[in-house]
């Protein structure tokens, strides 16, 4: 974390103090007088004492940035969907706060996405991977290579959505989007586990939408698809469903770990999910709604990094969060004992513990 950088900053200090040191006892009468100005004095505060007004300011600013903005330094972050929208947002805001960001998903383009966010953030330590929640062999692939190379994960940000996904059934015989949306993520974040909870105070942070509340967990019909003209906006209110019961289950099970899993509803935000037509999004929507009602992807990503990152909920968990802030729990998702048996359902279809 920071202490990594105020480690390197003192060492680089008493690095030239000690040259300072042993050139004042060579007889250089510059290094002599500063050692004899330094002695007895905090390095930081003799150092601090030598530089103009303006150059202390610059000084003060940039540890501050580095003790306050970039406290992400040493921190791995995961983050699906990390190619676009909302989750591109979240994974540059993490990236410019210097953790490690992993970015995942099924873009063809994710490098050159992925130079975007360290070109924003100056941050290089940024990397793609190919994720593709349609299938439970990439889901797999993806975590067991995360295991293998990473020795921590600190932030999982389960953010890869689609709003109106194609019917049918993916190769695992699940329907598209319940596996994309939800046993995609269910089986990552079982998957992933072991190392976040060897990490310390790590943080899930689940990506539903306030359209849960349309949704319907059925644990007898839970993969059959939706019907009727509304069945692909249906089934995503499902699976948003059932990514909030799933927090709730993680975090019941996860207490005393240290570890928390929150979910939240990130606002409304003209982006990808929506896939309008060229021409409406760019003309109509974007002029009367995106000013007035929508929220900008960067501002709907605000909710996100805060459970990501705020001190304020680092022992915060289980809970639903709109607008930066903690909900009352939302009347369909307060049932454990659903959630529960929604855990040990989805296992069953995803063959987590195998
Ligand atoms: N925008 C809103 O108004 C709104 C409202 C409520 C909730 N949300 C939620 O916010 C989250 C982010 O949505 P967004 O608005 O930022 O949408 P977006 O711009 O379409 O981003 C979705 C991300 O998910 C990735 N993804 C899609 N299918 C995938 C798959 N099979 N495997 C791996 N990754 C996949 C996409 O990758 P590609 O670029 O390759 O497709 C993209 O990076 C979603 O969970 C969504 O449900 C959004």
């Amino acid at each position: 974390m920071t202490g990594v950088n105020l480690r390197s900053i003192l060492g680089t200090v008493s690095q030239v103090t000690v040259r300072m040191q042993e050139r004042s006892d060579r007889g250089s009468g510059i290094y002599k007088a500063t050692a004899e100005m330094m002695q007895g004095r905090p390095i930081l505060t003799c150092l601090l004492d030598a530089l103009s007004p303006v150059c202390r300011l610059q000084v003060v600013k940039r540890l501050t940035d580095l003790l306050v903005h970039r406290h992400l330094v040493g921190k791995v972050v995961l983050v699906t969907g990390g190619t676009s929208g909302i989750g591109f947002e979240t994974a540059a805001d993490l990236a410019e706060r210097g953790a490690r960001v992993l970015i995942a998903s099924n873009e063809r383009h994710g490098d050159s996405v992925r130079d975007n966010i360290v070109a924003r953030s100056g941050n290089t330590d940024v990397h793609f991977i190919y994720l593709d929640l349609a299938s439970l062999a990439s889901v797999r692939s993806v975590a067991t290579d995360i295991i293998a190379k990473e020795k921590r994960l600190d932030i999982l940000v389960n953010n890869a959505g689609v709003l109106l996904a194609k019917r049918g059934l993916t190769e695992d015989g699940l329907t598209l989007a319940m596996q994309i949306n939800y046993f995609g993520p269910f089986l990552l974040t079982g998957l992933l586990l072991p190392i976040i909870t060897k990490t310390p105070s790590s943080r899930i942070v689940n990506v539903s939408s306030k359209l849960y509340r349309l949704g319907r967990v059925d644990l007898e019909r839970l993969n059959e698809p939706r019907t009727g003209c509304l069945s692909s906006f249906l089934a995503y209110c499902d699976s948003k469903l059932c990514v909030a019961l799933m927090t709730v289950e993680l975090a019941r099970r996860l207490h005393g770990t240290g570890v928390t899993a929150n979910f939240l509803h990130p606002g409304c935000s003209l982006t990808n999910i929506y896939r309008l037509d060229t021409f409406i999004k760019k003309v109509g929507f974007q002029i009367l709604l995106i000013k007035y009602f929508l929220k900008t992807p960067r501002e709907a990503a605000q909710t996100t990094t805060h459970l990501a990152v705020s001190a304020e909920v680092e022992k915060v968990s289980g809970c639903y969060f709109r607008n930066c802030k903690a909900m009352k729990l939302p009347e369909k998702v307060r049932n454990k004992d659903l959630a529960k048996q929604l855990w040990k359902v989805s296992n069953e279809f995803v063959n987590l513990s195998a």
